[in-house]
């Protein structure tokens, strides 16, 4: 993480890691994985999802991700009733080729096959290429660019962009590069036919594993509706040709080839979250690597064996199983094909099932046993249980009907695991053995027959208790209890509860620590802007205002500081810095803002009290508009503006004497106090409605004065809009409005 793929320490812990590392686009390193995740990968994906706090709903496959959004897109899908559609997806990307075949209900798919290249990508191709110009520039040039990481990489770069620009044009494409070792510029040629030459055996390779992917799910060519191709190698002409080739028909590109894969993860995302409404549509996917189970019988030296879940066995899925024991008993998971699995350990997990003993006659007690392949794809041993007689006395029918019950309900972990609940409720109907004869099912447990356990093949292969009579109806009931069985599972690649807690431990540390950073930088940069910004109003609009000597100094110094002791300081530092900083600042900023504001608001005082003074003169003079107020409401309002009069001529004076470097003799804050005290004075007497006479000229909508209430302006509003007012309602103006409507 944060370092160069050409980094010599990253060379140099590339020879001890067991996995690949690659050179990516950006210069980075890159880890090299294999297409299909085995159970192991996927414990340790979502590991490290639950590390770095993501919530991981559904771990998906990639293809099954694609084929969701083929499908959830497709208004015209077959009914329920017709036979599906078969879609074929093709991906070939950087480093990896993989095909998988789905078919298609009305909001349902099924994943029917998958197969795969892990090591087919398009840098193989661009391998090509390099290895065909290396050749060229030591024979040319007598530079090998293997040599020196540096110019390999260049390479590396100009083939895929010379790989890019031959799938669309056929004619020869020169390659440039400029000082490309030892200050050398080399140059060479290649054309599309050229290429594919190159490339035949890496073409040759694309057929494989759609035969694979044919022959597993039993599909003819004809069968196949449409072949969706994705991932960027996918747009080299022969990569296409081969692949419309195999299925005798044009391929398909209606998906987006870089974004496929991410898009339909999110379109599962949003059908998992409660907070989108998504179309309905259900998701069958596949196993890919058949999953086998093998157990030791309580005769020494003899094991059973048997394939639980076959290749491609519908996935989310669980199975019950059936043992007949009188001690603990261990199973192992496995892969059944190893040479199938791009990955060196076959084995899965050990699973001790515990607890267990005989029954109190002697005999072996029945074990059910739920294996299961999660939504997630990863298999498990997921519950036991040991079936005990109960006897009648001591226990009601209804109790043990009632915990049977819940039982059975328990597996269902999540309403999205379809499969589960089905299964779940074919158990109380059926208690036949599945087709594949391993998937038994649980019969109401109150009248349950024992023979019928018998059917069970485990039983027969192991050549335990073995009882072949038809189930008899008559027989008395038994009533059965079923007694939950701890399960020490011991998995093959396993992170561990201790040490995934100390990784999630560790990465809250260090987000505290990169939020603690943040908090630290962001304090150093406030000082830095502060010292920036006021430097540049100091010899601008601040000059004037400036009565602190040696401030300019001081930034000047801080600045200094910044880049050097005070370079890597506490946050505490910081925040002190620039509270020194604006004891000094903050005056000469108030100074200027405050002589900003002052002749603005001093205007509008004058003219509000221009304005009462000249209502108070038409009064006295018996205007018609305000004989209706009383007298003595009048002489407080005369009262009030003669006050204000002489507290603004006190304020100009005073602040007349003072320099633009001292502090103001008014503030701003008291202009708008008086403003409001004369306003709240004043207004409700001069706007008192007339008595009832005139009454429908005084509510005419061009009498705006009667609408406009002070009070309910905020300040801003009032300061900018008052004056307008003023203007429009002068009682001479409203005089005139009123005598015309007369
Ligand atoms: C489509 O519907 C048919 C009939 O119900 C069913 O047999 C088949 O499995 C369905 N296919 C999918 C992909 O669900
Ligand atoms: C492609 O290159 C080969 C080898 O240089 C040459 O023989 C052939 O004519 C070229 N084809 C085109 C279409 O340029
Ligand atoms: C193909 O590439 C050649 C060489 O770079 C260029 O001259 C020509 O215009 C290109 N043709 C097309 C159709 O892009
Ligand atoms: C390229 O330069 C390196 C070091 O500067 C030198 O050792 C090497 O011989 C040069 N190679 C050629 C082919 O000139
Ligand atoms: C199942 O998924 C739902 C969201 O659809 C979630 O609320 C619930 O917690 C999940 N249950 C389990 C057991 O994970």
């Amino acid at each position: 993480h944060g370092r160069a793929f050409n980094d010599p320490f990253v060379q140099k812990e590339k020879e001890k890691l067991s996995y690949d590392l690659v050179p990516m686009k950006n210069g980075g390193v890159g880890v090299k994985v294999p297409s299909f995740f085995t159970d192991a990968e996927r414990r340790s994906l979502l590991d490290a999802a639950q590390i770095v706090g993501l919530n991981c709903l559904r771990l998906m496959n990639d293809m099954t991700a694609v084929a969701l959004n083929y499908g959830i897109y497709k208004q015209d899908l077959p009914a329920p009733e017709e036979k599906p559609r078969i879609v074929v997806f093709v991906d070939m990307g950087h480093s990896a080729f993989q095909v998988s075949a789905c078919a298609f209900n009305k909001s349902k798919l099924k994943v029917l096959g998958t197969a795969f290249d892990p090591f087919l990508g398009g840098r193989n191709f661009d391998g090509k290429l390099v290895d065909y110009f290396c050749a060229e520039i030591k024979s040319k040039y007598k530079l090998d660019p293997k040599a020196k990481v540096r110019a390999l990489l260049r390479l590396y770069q100009e083939c895929e962009k010379l790989k890019k620009l031959m799938s669309s044009n056929s004619t020869d494409i020169p390659l440039n590069i400029e000082c490309f070792m030892n200050d050398t510029d080399v140059s060479g040629k290649m054309n599309r036919s050229q290429f594919e030459e190159l490339c035949a055996d890496l073409l040759q390779r694309i057929e494989m594993p759609l035969l694979s992917l044919m022959e597993q799910t039993q599909l003819k060519v004809e069968d196949v509706t449409a072949v969706e191709i994705v991932g960027g190698a996918t747009r080299i002409p022969a990569v296409k040709e081969r692949i419309a080739k195999f299925f005798g028909k044009d391929v398909s590109t209606t998906l987006n080839a870089d974004e496929a894969i991410a898009r339909g993860c999110a379109l599962q995302c949003a059908i998992l979250s409660p907070a989108f409404k998504v179309r309905e549509f259900s998701v069958t996917d596949a196993t890919p690597f058949p999953i086998s189970l093998l157990w030791n019988t309580e005769a020494e030296d003899t094991e059973g064996v048997h394939e639980v879940f076959s290749r491609n066995h519908a996935a989310p899925f669980s199975k019950v199983l059936t043992f007949y024991r009188k001690g603990p008993f261990e199973l192992e998971a496995f892969y059944s094909d190893p040479n199938g699995v791009p990955y060196p350990e076959s084995k899965i997990g050990r699973y001790i099932i515990q607890n267990v003993a005989a029954q109190k006659d002697g005999e072996k007690s029945k074990v059910k046993v739920k294996v299961r392949v999660n939504t997630h794809g990863i298999f498990s041993v997921s519950t036991a249980s040991m079936v005990e007689p109960v006897k009648s006395e001591e226990s009601e029918d209804v109790n043990v009907e009632t915990e049977v019950e819940s039982q059975d309900q328990r597996p269902i972990e999540n309403s999205s695991d379809k499969n589960i609940q089905q299964e779940n409720s074919e158990a109380g109907t059926q208690s036949q053995v599945q087709t594949d004869g391993q998937q038994t099912s649980q019969p109401p447990p109150s009248s349950e027959p024992p023979s019928e356990e018998n059917k069970i093949p485990d039983v027969k292969k192991t050549n335990e208790k073995k009882g072949d009579q038809p189930p008899e109806a008559k027989k008395p009931k038994i009533k059965v209890k079923n007694v939950d069985l701890p399960i020490e599972a011991n998995l093959v690649w396993e992170l561990g509860k201790e040490l995934l807690n100390m990784y999630i431990e560790t990465e809250g540390k260090m987000i505290m620590q990169d939020k603690l950073e943040k908090e630290r930088n962001d304090a150093k940069n406030a000082v830095e802007e502060y010292v920036y910004e006021f430097r540049d109003k100091l010899s601008g609009p601040y000059e004037k205002f400036v009565c602190e000597k040696g401030f300019s100094a001081l930034l000047t110094e801080t600045e200094g500081w910044l880049y050097e002791e005070g370079e890597d300081e506490a946050k505490q530092v910081y925040v002190d810095k620039l509270e020194d900083l604006k004891k000094l600042g903050t005056p000469i900023e108030t100074r200027y803002q405050e002589a900003e504001e002052r002749p603005k608001l001093l205007e509008e005082l004058g003219h509000r009290l221009q304005y009462y003074a000249t209502i108070a003169g038409e009064f006295r003079n018996k205007d018609e508009k305000y004989i209706h107020i009383d007298e003595m409401e009048m002489m407080k309002v005369e009262k009030c503006v003669s006050e204000v009069v002489e507290w603004m001529n006190n304020a100009v004076s005073a602040q007349a004497k003072k320099s633009l470097d001292q502090d103001p003799a008014v503030h701003s804050s008291e202009i708008k106090a008086k403003l409001q005290e004369l306003n709240n004075v004043c207004e409700p007497v001069v706007t008192q409605p007339k008595p009832k006479v005139d009454s429908p000229k005084e509510e005419n909508p061009l009498n705006e004065r009667s609408d406009f209430k002070p009070e309910d302006m905020g300040e801003d509003e009032k300061n900018s809009e008052m004056p307008q007012q003023n203007g429009e309602c002068h009682p001479s103006d409203q005089n005139t409005i009123s005598m015309d409507l007369d």
